[in-house]
């Protein structure tokens, strides 16, 4: 079977990264994150020290090298040679990498990197430009979103988990803050394709959707 291009596109915390790593897992594809990229562009950036400038973010962009590597079971992210799979997911980037992904040189930067790992296909790739710009005629798009009390009650159950203290009203406002840049940014806003299939997963399982994803995949798109 011929392997394709799966692009998921989506607000933050519609559930992207687990559905796409579980999609990508099923059918032997890679999975790559490409929020991961912005994050990574963001942490340099901050621990740069240097004013916000797009002619200073284009050229780190441009020079930064991002690589994934998937090992027991985690989807590691590296700057050059180092592991920066945790440092990525700091509060202090996660409230930096809009502003950061909103910037026109930066996004050209990461487009090219996403273009060429992807162009054979094999791959799974989320993010919130993938079937709009990076991939506008990849095989299967999905424009995945859950509620935005869904998507915070999900984020609120996970930091739980990991036992970081956080207020769910906290959680939801910063969500919609976020999804409300992303949506209303001159670049590449998040949008759903006209020919992605549109999945609401409020009410869905993660197996649930995995499986209505890999179902068309079999069903030859
Ligand atoms: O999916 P995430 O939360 O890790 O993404 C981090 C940020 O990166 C998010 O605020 C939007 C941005 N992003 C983007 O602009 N384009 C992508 N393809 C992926 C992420």
């Amino acid at each position: 079977m011929k392997k394709i291009i799966i692009a998921i596109d989506g607000p933050a915390g519609a559930g992207k990264s687990t559905i796409a790593r579980k999609v990508a897992a099923r059918l032997g594809y890679a999975y790559i994150d490409t929020g991961a990229m912005y994050r990574a562009v963001t942490l340099v950036f901050l621990r740069s020290g240097k004013p916000f400038t797009e002619a200073f973010l284009t050229d780190l962009a441009k020079q930064i090298r991002i690589s994934f590597a998937y090992q027991d079971g985690v989807n590691r992210v590296y700057v050059g040679n180092e592991e920066v799979t945790e440092a990525i997911r700091s509060l202090e980037v996660s409230r930096n990498v809009s502003a950061v992904s909103a910037v026109g040189g930066v996004r050209e930067a990461m487009v090219a990197q996403q273009r060429s790992i992807g162009e054979k296909g094999g791959v799974v790739m989320d993010g919130r430009d993938i079937g709009t710009v990076v991939f506008p005629h990849a095989q299967l798009k999905i424009f995945l979103t859950a509620s935005v009390e869904e998507r915070a009650h999900r984020r609120y159950l996970e930091m739980k988990e990991k036992g970081e203290a956080v207020d769910l009203d906290d959680l939801k406002k910063r969500i919609a803050e976020r999804d409300h840049l992303d949506e209303t940014r001159e670049i590449a806003p998040l949008r759903c394709a006209s020919d992605a299939v549109y999945l609401d997963s409020t009410s869905l399982s993660i197996d649930e959707v995995t499986k209505q994803i890999v179902d068309r995949v079999m069903a030859g798109v």
